[in-house]
């Protein structure tokens, strides 16, 4: 292991060649200042960075103890340097990971997994490709953000159904998870207090669809009622949705081979949190707690496989928004859980 000083002058250097590839010119002042920044220094330029604002001095005060506590977390972790992924000062830096796990992931799974019991239509399906990234074929809208509402699971269904949508008809029409939010009380679905994918696709089936991001927006709350006019012009159909067998993982791949794919994964350790890059098999029970999409998989250039995975945390979060998570773990459940509870709606 290379002694800090030279470890902490390659990312030095890997951050001035950043700098440069971006043709940004740092003056030898600037990058003296950037090289010694303090942490008070840091957290400021992190606020100003996020937007982020606090009420009176106590709380810059209890925030900076918390912000100074990632980021020496961060930093450590990231000069240890052993790991397949990386981590990041993001957006979550001044929370606790208690009060990241209680406003980003609200998957409820009280009703067991994997309910529905239906036909698996990819079952004996052979064309497999080795890699798939529903991105390039057109079928995933951009990355979204829930903010500090646990709609996980609006985000995840919806990821799901502009795939098979676009799959369907050629037309790629970012759809309204606000709707789910407001009108979809079908089952455990409850706004920004936690739902199903499932009960999603369910809601979608009764009701006759979904409308559009553009004319039902997305809000983060759950206060207003259901606006039924909006939600009645329909945008995107489903006519059902099977659930993928469950803790399989050769089954997950026959099913994003073919679309994009709800699944549920946990989400809520410390390494997930600030997850910045590359292929994660860090910290990770399956206690599923947050839904999100499978929308493609590969192996990556250090021969890891993994799955391609869309979050809703907006593009700041993970590779522009996107974590790719190890497949083909020694565990049945799959690396975070991700092959117990997938499902995929049918147009
Ligand atoms: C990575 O670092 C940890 C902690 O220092 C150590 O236990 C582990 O063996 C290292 N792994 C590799 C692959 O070097
Ligand atoms: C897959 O093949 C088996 C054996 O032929 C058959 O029983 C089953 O119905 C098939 N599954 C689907 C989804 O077509």
């Amino acid at each position: 292991m290379a002694p800090s000083t030279s470890s902490s002058k390659r990312a030095f250097s890997a951050a001035m060649s950043l700098l440069l590839f971006f043709g940004m010119w740092a003056s030898p002042a600037m990058s003296r200042k950037l090289h010694i920044m303090s942490m008070q220094e840091r957290h400021e330029q992190w606020m100003s960075q996020f937007g982020r604002a606090y009420k009176d001095a106590d709380e810059k005060a209890m925030r900076f103890e918390i912000f100074s506590d990632n980021a020496g977390r961060i930093d450590q972790f990231n000069e240890a340097g052993n790991t397949t992924f990386t981590l990041a000062v993001n957006q979550f830096a001044d929370m606790t990971n208690e009060e990241f796990r209680a406003t980003y992931t609200r998957l409820t799974t009280s009703s067991p997994i994997g309910d529905a019991a239906t036909l698996f239509q990819y079952e004996n399906v052979t064309n497999i490709p080795r890699f798939m990234d529903w991105r390039r074929r057109k079928a995933v809208t951009s990355v979204k953000n829930q903010g500090e509402c646990g709609s996980c699971w609006a985000f995840s269904a919806v990821a799901a159904v502009e795939g098979i949508h676009k799959l369907k008809t050629g037309r790629l029409v970012s759809l309204s998870e606000e709707q789910l939010v407001e009108c979809d009380r079908v089952g455990e679905d409850k706004g920004c207090d936690g739902g199903l994918m499932d009960d999603a696709f369910k809601y979608m089936i009764r009701h006759g669809g979904l409308t559009s991001e553009t004319n039902y927006p997305y809000t983060a709350t759950d206060s207003r009622p259901c606006n039924s006019r909006k939600a009645n012009r329909i945008a995107a159909k489903i006519k059902r949705y099977e659930d993928v067998p469950g803790n399989n993982e050769k089954a997950l791949l026959k099913a994003v081979a073919h679309q994009p794919v709800s699944v549920a994964i946990e989400a809520s350790g410390w390494e997930f949190q600030f997850y910045s890059g590359g292929v994660f098999d860090g910290q990770c029970g399956h206690n599923l707690d947050h839904g999100v999409a499978a929308v493609g998989y590969g192996t990556s250039k250090g021969r890891m496989k993994y799955w391609l995975v869309k979050n809703s945390w907006g593009a700041s979060w993970g590779e522009q928004g996107y974590v790719r998570l190890k497949r083909e773990t020694r565990s049945k459940y799959g690396m975070c859980g991700i092959a117990m509870s997938a499902s995929y709606p049918i147009a």
